[in-house]
């Protein structure tokens, strides 16, 4: 774990070439879960755009109720607030996939909803989380990418099917670019939608390793197994169905079975 690369605010927002994401940049020392610090900070529409990183989570949280674990100074852990979006959230959710793959690798992947994939392998994932708030919704867009984990910081369970950045690339990465290339990313990307949701499905169709494939989705307590034929950005993964039939499922309510 390099000491060299601590989140600092002022270095991650020198420089940055956002038209909104990142104008205000917190980092944390430890906190329970930035996507809960964000959440407070999105009951102000004005924090629309702010960035929550921090070194350490106490009670850090992935999709479907699972843990989401790091030792401090490892990974990127960040939140995004969006107050004033108005994609939905199935847009938003591919828009955040893109976005993170692109940081991560030229050659990182796609498993949707919200996984991304290094040499078969998870390297990062999103949680994305909304809050009704004076009847508008705030986003929160919260993002965790592993940099500095050996095969050993992993646990036993995670060991063969998790990586980090400094692994695929036997390098020490730098988390102050790379928190600076994901604010810039997301910022990219959530313009790119706001004008064309084309772009945004034709790159993430570029991105996907299940598209043309054969997955078996979790909806409802339900399993269904089909090939996937396409992304729908307003609802979700379409599966024609081994029982027959055209379905969609949406990001929130379906996990990929194991
Ligand atoms: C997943 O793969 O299940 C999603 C993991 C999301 C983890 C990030 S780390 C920053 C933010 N704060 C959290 O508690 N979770 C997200």
């Amino acid at each position: 774990m390099p000491k060299t690369d601590l989140l600092d605010p002022d270095k991650i927002t020198a420089n940055l070439k956002t038209r909104c994401i990142g104008k205000k940049v917190l980092v944390y020392n430890s906190t329970s879960s930035t996507n809960d610090v964000a959440a407070e900070y999105a009951k102000n529409k004005k924090n629309n755009g702010m960035a929550i990183f921090a070194e350490h989570q106490t009670k850090g949280r992935g999709r479907a109720d699972n843990k989401w674990f790091s030792r401090p100074a490892d990974s990127l852990l960040c939140s995004v607030i969006l107050t004033r979006c108005k994609l939905n959230p199935e847009l938003l959710s591919l828009v955040c996939a893109v976005a993170v793959a692109e940081t991560v690798a030229s050659n990182a992947r796609i498993k949707w909803p919200n996984d991304i994939i290094l040499n078969e392998k998870k390297i990062a994932g999103i949680l994305l989380e909304s809050k009704i708030n004076n009847r508008t919704t705030a986003y929160i867009l919260g993002i965790g990418i592993n940099c500095h984990q050996t095969r050993k910081s992993f646990p036993a369970e995670l060991r063969k099917i998790a990586t980090s950045i400094d692994i695929e690339s036997k390098a020490t990465c730098d988390r102050i670019s790379l928190a600076k290339r994901l604010l810039t990313s997301i910022d990219h990307w959530l313009e790119a939608a706001r004008t064309s949701t084309r772009k945004v499905t034709n790159r993430w169709r570029k991105l996907s390793i299940q598209l043309g494939h054969r997955v078996t989705v979790v909806f409802n307590g339900k399993k269904f197994t089909g090939n996937c034929i396409r992304i729908d950005p307003q609802k979700g993964l379409v599966l024609q169905l081994e029982t027959g039939g055209v379905r969609f499922f949406d990001a929130a309510h379906t996990t990929i079975a194991k």
